[in-house]
């Protein structure tokens, strides 16, 4: 009844028309600052299940039997035992499958994946295993995909064998083709003769499909959404977890790059973080780890952004001044150098060895590090200084991302603003998940920053809806409109990301998210939307625009309105972007100062992002409820004249 109610009403408003038209002026021959190419990015944070069950292909969870819990994830059949002097010294445990004491019973272990294990019809499966015959020569295994909610047919979706030729580890690798969709399959695997014992370590599976066909891939759907943004940066890992819950379980880089089957596990400090939603199934394997990260930023076109630990625990976590002192902070500092020869060192050099073993020989050519996340304190900036010293003397290329803190304003924002200023960071991290009230007063936020400080790079933000969490229309609004004032700043504002990044429906410890996931579907929300219309129509160099002389923020008597224009000088377009925020159908004259002699404006395109109701959103059922509508549009006599509905976004690309 509520959601009619509020349906009625959103259609109301979008009938009525604000009285007066909006005449906004366009200065095409004044063209400002340069968009940098980082403008908008995406921020890959290990959170909601989005690397382990999400992101990275890997469909079996405790791979390795590493879990504290060594058989979390598995179901034990007949006899299997957990031994711990396997081949990878990091990962030492493993299964031992044997005789089941009886000719009529079974050996053999079943994992449930992450909430299932989604697999397709007809698309192959790359299982891989590291196994040895324990007594004979040879040793067998049967492994299936199995449909375990199949009462009634046969559940087996796929199945093939698997033979262990000899008493040393050895990796096999088969095909499974199922011949069902299902999104909760089960991985099984049979002790195919049973007297003949065999030893199981690092049990895989890929589909063989991943984004390029990387073995130790990515899901592609999720790529493809990532990729469509055409984002010009990507942070990563995180967050809170680069910071760990204690410095024990901190985000170490060194342990996520060589050979999969020997990175540690880590816990993910999500998995208990929220007292109503603990996940304690939840570690990072690290498949997923640097490498990877700095794969994906180059094959997304994006300059990639690490984030490291500034040698300081999590001040949330813990008690904030209850960190290391200045004299022991120099092992963090080194992994920060040697991150950089990792990804820029040539290949004499340890780390750039490592990188070209790995298969990339090349540079990954990172420009962009940050140190700590969200640290706040004296300590902070204390340490980056002494972060700063040895980076700069040894690398004096790469530009340092220092932070803001946790807050969007306040105390320690305004300590550590002027503290990345002294210390010459080069960026600074800004982080605001704020109310509809708070967007709405943001559209000048940055008009008076210091120009000659540092840039910055709004790292995190989402607009959170109070009581109201999840992806609907008008948070999108908000966001959209807070961008125009990223645009008008682009002088100063050089990188933004919105937060968090993915989420698993079975698996969220935290929303709203901005792509959604679950094990066979993915979905792109409003805000998705957003970010995607701003990484694609970024263009090259901002365009004043005004409204009445003054800049459109939102600003009283602006009736809600949001608008930034840009020029696109290899497309040769003009790109205005206009957000109404309020909930009338508003009026809008666009004119073009500055043409020159001779040359008009005549058509181009909108593309435009509505909703019938501002409460709607996306969802896996039907994911393109909310989506981009794209349409040619006619100037007449040098001025663009149309209406805007309620709540709605529109990009307006006109041909010069
Ligand atoms: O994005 C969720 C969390 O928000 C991040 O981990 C942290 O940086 C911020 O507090």
């Amino acid at each position: 009844m509520k959601t009619k109610i509020s349906a009625i009403a959103a259609l109301a408003s979008c009938i009525a028309v604000h009285a007066a038209t909006n005449n906004f002026v366009v200065n095409v021959g004044e063209p400002g600052a340069r968009i940098q190419p980082t403008m908008y990015g995406l921020f890959f944070e290990d959170i909601n299940f989005a690397a382990d069950g999400g992101l990275y292909g890997e469909l079996v969870k405790n791979r390795s039997f590493e879990f504290p819990q060594n058989f979390m994830g598995w179901k034990i059949l007949g006899n299997v035992d957990l031994k711990a002097d396997g081949p990878f010294e990091r990962n030492p445990h493993y299964a031992r499958l044997s005789y089941p004491g009886h000719p009529g019973r079974l050996t053999g272990l079943e994992n449930e994946g992450y909430f299932g294990i989604g697999v397709k019809s007809g698309e192959e499966y790359r299982f891989s295993v590291w196994a040895r015959a324990v007594e004979s020569d040879s040793a067998k295994i049967k492994v299936q995909l199995v449909n375990t909610a199949s009462q009634y047919t046969n559940p087996v979706l796929a199945s093939a064998e698997l033979t262990a030729d000899s008493k040393e580890w050895k990796k096999y690798t088969v095909t499974l083709t199922p011949d069902k969709t299902v999104d909760k399959a089960t991985l099984r695997i049979l002790l195919a003769k049973p007297e003949s014992a065999i030893d199981l370590e690092h049990i895989s599976l890929f589909p063989v499909n991943t984004w390029n066909g990387h073995e130790n891939g990515l899901r592609r759907d999720l790529v493809e959404l990532l990729a469509a943004v055409k984002p010009g940066v990507l942070r990563f890992p995180g967050g809170c977890i680069v910071e760990g819950a204690d410095l024990a379980s901190r985000y170490q880089w060194k342990n996520t790059v060589g050979a999969v089957e020997n990175r540690p596990l880590n816990e993910n400090r999500w998995n208990y973080c929220h007292n109503n939603r603990y996940y304690p199934d939840y570690f990072q394997s690290y498949g997923l780890g640097f490498y990877e990260y700095f794969l994906l930023a180059e094959e997304i076109g994006a300059e990639p952004l690490p984030i490291l630990n500034a040698g300081m625990v999590c001040q949330y976590q813990n008690r904030p001044d209850d960190q290391l002192p200045l004299d022991s902070i120099r092992p963090f500092i080194d992994d920060a150098l040697d991150l950089i020869e990792f990804a820029n060192g040539d290949t004499s050099t340890t780390w750039g060895a490592l990188r070209a073993d790995m298969g990339h020989p090349e540079p990954f050519n990172m420009k962009y590090l940050g140190i700590g996340n969200e640290q706040w304190t004296e300590i902070y900036p204390r340490n980056l200084e002494a972060f700063m010293k040895y980076i700069r003397a040894k690398y004096p290329e790469i530009k340092i991302v220092g932070s803001s803190g946790p807050k969007s304003d306040g105390k320690d924002f305004d300590y550590l603003w002027p503290e990345m200023t002294r210390l010459g960071a080069d960026l600074v991290d800004e982080h605001y998940y704020r109310p509809e009230e708070w967007f709405l007063k943001q559209g000048n936020r940055y008009d008076d920053y210091d120009r000659k400080g540092p840039k910055v790079f709004a790292g995190e933000y989402a607009c959170h809806i109070k009581g109201k969490k999840e992806n609907h229309f008008r948070p999108a609004i908000l966001e959209a409109a807070m961008m125009t004032g990223f645009e008008r700043n682009a002088d100063i504002v050089h990188m933004t990301s919105y937060a968090p990044l993915f989420a698993h429906v079975e698996g969220w410890q935290w929303r709203p998210d901005l792509i959604w996931f679950d094990n066979l579907r993915s979905m792109p929300t409003s805000s998705y939307h957003v970010q995607k219309l701003y990484g694609n129509y970024k263009g090259t160099r901002i365009l004043p625009l005004t409204m009445n002389d003054s800049p459109v923020s939102g600003a009283d008597g602006q009736n809600g309105l949001f608008a930034s224009a840009v020029i696109d000088d290899d497309a040769n377009t003009v790109i205005v972007k206009v957000v109404n925020t309020g909930n009338e159908k508003q009026e809008i004259d666009i004119k073009f100062n500055g043409l020159e002699k001779g040359r008009k404006i005549l058509h181009g395109k909108v593309i435009s992002l509505t909703s019938v109701d501002p409460g709607d959103e996306n969802t896996l059922d039907n994911p393109n409820r909310i989506k981009p509508v794209t349409s040619s549009i006619e100037v007449k006599d040098e001025s663009y004249i149309t209406r805007v509905d309620g709540n709605s976004f529109h990009v307006y690309v006109f041909d010069l």
